[in-house]
C-alpha cells in the first residue's frame, strides 16, 4: 500500500507512521527526518536547509520534489509519506509522479487535532538523534527517563520546538498545507480519510488501522485482491 499523512505540526505524523510501517510492512519517508539528516551532514546543501527549518519556514518545493522524487522512484515496496507533500505544487507534481509510474496513492490519511491540543505535544516531545523515534514525556514516554527504548542514547529536544519557531510552522500549516485536504477531497475523494487525532496515541493507531483495513477491504470487493501489492 501507499499512504500519505497529512496534518499539522505535532499532529502524530511521525508516530503514526513508524506504528503503520512496523504493521503493514511499509517503508516511512519523513520528510523532516530526511532533511535533519542532511542538515546534520553540514553540507552546502545542508546549511541551505537549516536556514529554512531552523525558522520554521518550508523548504522550497524545487530543492523538496527534487530530494523526494528520487527516493519515491528507488522504492520497490509500499510506502508512508509522513511530511510531504506539503504545498499545492508539491501535491500536483506528487499526483503525476505516481500516475507516470502507476503507482498512485491508495489512501491519504488526515490527522485532525485542534490547535489548542498541539502545543502541549511540542512541550514534551524528545526524539532520539540515531533512530528518530519519537517520544512524549506524558503521552509516550521511554522506559527510562530520557533515554532512547532502541538506541541508548539520551534524547534530545527538536530545535524547531521552540515556542517562536512553532507559532511559524502553525501559520505555515495553516496557510501552504491545509488547502491540501481540499485539493484531495477534489482529486482522491473515495481515498481522502478524516481521523480525529485528539487522543492517545494507541487510540488513535486503532482508528489509523481501521482506515486502512476498510480500504484495503474495499479494494478487494472491488477487483478481487489489493489494487496494488507493493
Ligand atoms: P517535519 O519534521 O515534518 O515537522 P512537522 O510537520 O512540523 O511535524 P512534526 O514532526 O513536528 O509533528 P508530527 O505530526 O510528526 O508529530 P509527532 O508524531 O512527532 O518538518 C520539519 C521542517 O522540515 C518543516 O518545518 C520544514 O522546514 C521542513 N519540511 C519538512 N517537509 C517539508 C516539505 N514537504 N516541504 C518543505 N519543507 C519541509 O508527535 C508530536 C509529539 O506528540 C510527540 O512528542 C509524540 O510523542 C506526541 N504525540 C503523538 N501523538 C499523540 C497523541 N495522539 N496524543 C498525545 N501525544 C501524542
Ligand atoms: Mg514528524
Amino acid at each position: 500500500m501507499r499512504l500519505a499523512l497529512l496534518g499539522p505540526p505535532g499532529a502524530g505524523k511521525g508516530t503514526q507512521a513508524r506504528r503503520i510501517c512496523q504493521t503493514f510492512n511499509l517503508v516511512h519517508l519523513s520528510s523532516g527526518d530526511i532533511l535533519r539528516t542532511e542538515k546534520m551532514a553540514g553540507t552546502a546543501h545542508g546549511r541551505r536547509i537549516r536556514d529554512f527549518i531552523d525558522r520554521g519556514m518550508l523548504v522550497p518545493d524545487s530543492l523538496m520534489l527534487g530530494i523526494m522524487q528520487n527516493r519515491i522512484c528507488a522504492l520497490q515496496q509500499g510506502f508512508v509519506l509522513d511530511g510531504f507533500p506539503r504545498t499545492l505544487p508539491q501535491a500536483k507534481e506528487l499526483s503525476r509522479l505516481l500516475k507516470h509510474i502507476k503507482r498512485p496513492l491508495d489512501l491519504v490519511i488526515n490527522l485532525d487535532v485542534p490547535m489548542d491540543v498541539l502545543s502541549r505535544r511540542f512541550e514534551g516531545r524528545r526524539v532520539c538523534p540515531i533512530c528518530r523515534d519519537v517520544y512524549h514525556i506524558d503521552s509516550n514516554p521511554p522506559v527510562k527517563p530520557g533515554i532512547c527504548n532502541n538506541e541508548g542514547s539520551r534524547l534530545i529536544i527538536r530545535e524547531d520546538d521552540m515556542p517562536e519557531v512553532v507559532r511559524t510552522r502553525l501559520s505555515t500549516y495553516k496557510k501552504l498545507t491545509a488547502p491540501l485536504i481540499e485539493f484531495y477531497a477534489t482529486t482522491e475523494a473515495d481515498r481522502l480519510v478524516t481521523i480525529n487525532s485528539a487522543g492517545q496515541p494507541d487510540e488513535v493507531t486503532k482508528l489509523v488501522f481501521a482506515a486502512i483495513e476498510k480500504r484495503r477491504a474495499s479494494q478487494i470487493s472491488h477487483n478481487g485482491k489489493p489494487e496494488t501489492a507493493a
